[in-house]
């Protein structure tokens, strides 16, 4: 074998399984807001000015985003879903938004989003309408593609709703290059797995060559059944879904519904926790006008934000299960861990589990350094593998940390200067 064949043998193997989509985009899980679990296709801006989708309410989104530490704390894109345009396309065949409740047009809007450091997400359906009836891109995707980009959108959610499940694949592919071929940097977010699970076992290294995320699981709604039934799809498919993840392209598990109704605050600390270990865009679909500040505390807690946006890119995994508890563990860069212990349990008080039952904690050999996150910020010092720490996790609760190895040289000469 020539040196060139081997080195290029070798280098194959040390790339990742598949290709991202190459358009620079998502390098890290995606941050912002997006309007459906929250404000879904409420059009009556007549009796519910505050709450239509119109683009005062995007406008006001991007206000409170900077205005409140989110965009500090690394939320940057204003999403709108379903339902902004108009029923008919214009003269040119071109998606206009509904012109009563957007007057300026979304150009305008995007202008706006981006004098405050913001950028803007808009949506389309890859059928020939989108799933609450308004008309789809079939047919128009290279319209569609350049008609977003005129407007200086910077992200599309692409639905997959009304098209045969035999032709999803390939109207995603079709809208992705539209996308590239418009040259701005648009990021792609699609739910082409969601689309096909039904019928095939999608290919996920397809999808990661098209996409930079994917839903791949229903809906989320405001309830712990909710979260529950998502973590433990992502769970039962995790050998499938989790190598296809990293860098440019991520499963997305859909949006944060922290600081709406339906979550107690442990259930909602769950939600935070499991989402930064599942690398997974962290799109919140809330009231940024009106958020009880405890759950705009969580949302924008530093070390968990560090987490989701690590810059080795790997994805979570549930690693046990047992007793009404579940191990999700996320390897870290400097060979570090995120370890979430959730308490599945959903009566009584706060359970103990024991730490060295976490079966990632054999980087602990012969000692680590841990940091409990959740459910409050604690050094917790040096442990050993065979620490005797009990964790307390309060019922559907989640203590979430992080764990650095200390290697054998190193930690002697920690006890050296210890003592
Ligand atoms: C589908 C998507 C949702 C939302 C609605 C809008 O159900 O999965 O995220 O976009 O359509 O109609």
């Amino acid at each position: 074998m020539s040196k060139m064949l081997l080195l290029l043998v070798l280098l194959s193997l040390l790339s990742p399984a598949a290709e991202a989509l190459d358009n620079g985009l998502a390098l890290k899980p995606t941050m912002g807001w997006l309007h459906w679990e929250r404000f879904m296709c409420n059009t009556d801006c007549d009796t519910d000015p505050d709450n239509c989708i119109s683009e005062r309410l995007y406008m006001q989104m991007a206000d409170m985003m900077v205005k409140d530490g989110w965009k500090e704390a690394g939320y940057e894109y204003v999403c709108i879903d379903d339902c902004w345009p108009s029923h008919q396309r214009d003269a040119q065949g071109r998606l206009q938004a509904d012109p009563k409740r957007f007057p300026g047009g979304i150009k305008k809007l995007a202008d706006y989003v981006h004098s405050k450091g913001l950028k803007l997400g808009i949506y389309a359906d890859v059928g020939d309408k989108t799933c609450a009836g308004y008309p789809g891109s079939l047919g128009y995707y290279e319209t569609d593609a350049q008609t977003f980009a005129d407007w200086d959108v910077d992200l599309l959610k692409f639905d997959g709703c009304n098209l045969k499940w035999t032709l999803i694949g390939d109207g995603y592919i079709k809208m992705s290059n539209a996308l590239n071929k418009t040259g701005r940097s648009i990021l792609y977010s699609c739910e082409w797995p969601l689309y096909e699970w039904d019928f095939q076992k999608p290919n996920y290294t397809a999808i990661r060559e098209t996409c930079n995320h994917w839903r791949n699981f229903a809906d989320v709604f405001d309830s712990w059944d909710s979260i529950k039934s998502i973590l433990d799809w992502t769970a039962s498919h995790q050998d499938i879904i989790v190598p296809s993840a990293g860098p440019g392209g991520w499963n997305d598990p859909d949006m944060l519904v922290i600081g709406n109704f339906g979550l107690s605050h442990d259930q909602q600390e769950s939600q935070m926790a499991l989402w930064a270990i599942m690398a997974a865009p962290l799109l919140m679909s809330n009231d940024l006008r009106d958020i009880c500040p405890r759950s705009k505390k969580l949302l924008q807690n530093r070390q968990i934000i560090e987490i989701s946006q690590d810059p080795l890119g790997k994805q979570g995994y549930r690693s046990a299960k047992g007793n009404s508890f579940e191990v999700w563990e996320r390897p870290l860069s400097k060979n570090r861990l995120a370890v979430a212990v959730l308490n599945l349990q959903e009566i009584g008080g706060p359970r103990g589990f024991a730490i060295s039952g976490i079966p990632g904690w054999k980087i602990c050999d012969p000692q680590c350094n841990v940091t409990l996150i959740l459910p409050q910020y604690k050094e917790m010092g040096v442990q050993t593998k065979d620490s005797k720490l009990i964790l307390k996790v309060n019922p559907s609760g989640t203590a979430l940390m992080t764990v650095t190895p200390i290697s054998h040289n190193f930690g002697k000469l920690y006890w050296k200067h210890t003592n």
